[in-house]
């Protein structure tokens, strides 16, 4: 059970969470097609997932299953628990991972990224923060602790600059189907302090692949 801090915060954050619910599922839905199946990487909830299938303009037959390095139990998906390093996959074998707000979690993120790629036959759709603008870095770890803390995922408050970001997606051998330095995500005050150019959304492809566009 939640001490009772800790409630009052998950309380608060449900509003704000639903919010950045439907911004992330009006920016991924546009990029899957008919049949694909995804895998949403470190899925928490799954309730992203869940979103994503349950949305009207959702194509027809996609499949969002979550791979976690710690399931909660009771998700509205199915959600396949590993040990956080190799993903249980073949090379290939989805069409398209999510790894939204993990990176930042995860010491390793470049293995991390490296598996989305190794799995994903057509895109990595990644969402996270990023250092960019007054007091950034105070301002992404209090909303990293504020999220985080009411459902005891550690937060390592490592976060990448907008030119980190380019870094990351030269290493990882992917390039750009869409990439947004700052997003509106949360309701409008709350956005002021804490969306904007505080996040990152990128929905990155293989560099040889032709057909890794939206639709
Ligand atoms: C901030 S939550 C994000 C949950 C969900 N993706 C969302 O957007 O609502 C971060 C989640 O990533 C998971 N995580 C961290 N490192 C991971 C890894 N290497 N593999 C899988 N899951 C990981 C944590 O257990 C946690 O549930």
């Amino acid at each position: 059970m939640l001490s009772l801090p800790k409630a009052v915060m998950s309380a608060m954050h449900r509003p704000i969470y639903r919010h950045r619910l439907r911004v992330l599922v009006d920016s991924i839905i546009p990029h899957l097609r008919a049949g694909d199946e995804v895998l949403d990487v470190g899925c928490g909830e799954g309730t992203l997932a869940r979103a994503l299938m349950d949305d009207p303009r959702c194509p027809e037959g996609v499949r969002v299953r979550g791979l976690e390095r710690a399931p909660r139990g009771g998700e509205p998906i199915e959600v396949l628990g590993y040990d956080g390093k190799a993903f249980p996959f073949e090379d290939g074998s989805v069409d398209a991972v999510i790894v939204a707000d993990v990176l930042h979690h995860e010491p390793e993120p470049d293995r991390l990224a490296a598996e989305c790629a190794r799995v994903a036959r057509r895109l990595v759709i990644v969402k996270d923060h990023q250092i960019k603008g007054p007091l950034a870095r105070q301002r992404v770890s209090f909303i990293d602790w504020a999220a985080n803390a009411p459902y005891g995922v550690p937060c390592l408050y490592r976060y990448n600059t907008p030119g980190q970001w380019g870094a990351f997606r030269e290493r990882l051998g992917m390039e750009a189907a869409e990439e947004r330095s700052g997003m509106r995500l949360y309701p409008p005050v709350f956005e002021q302090f804490f969306g904007g150019s505080l996040q990152y959304f990128a929905v990155l492809r293989h560099a040889k692949a032709t057909d890794g566009g939206v639709g």
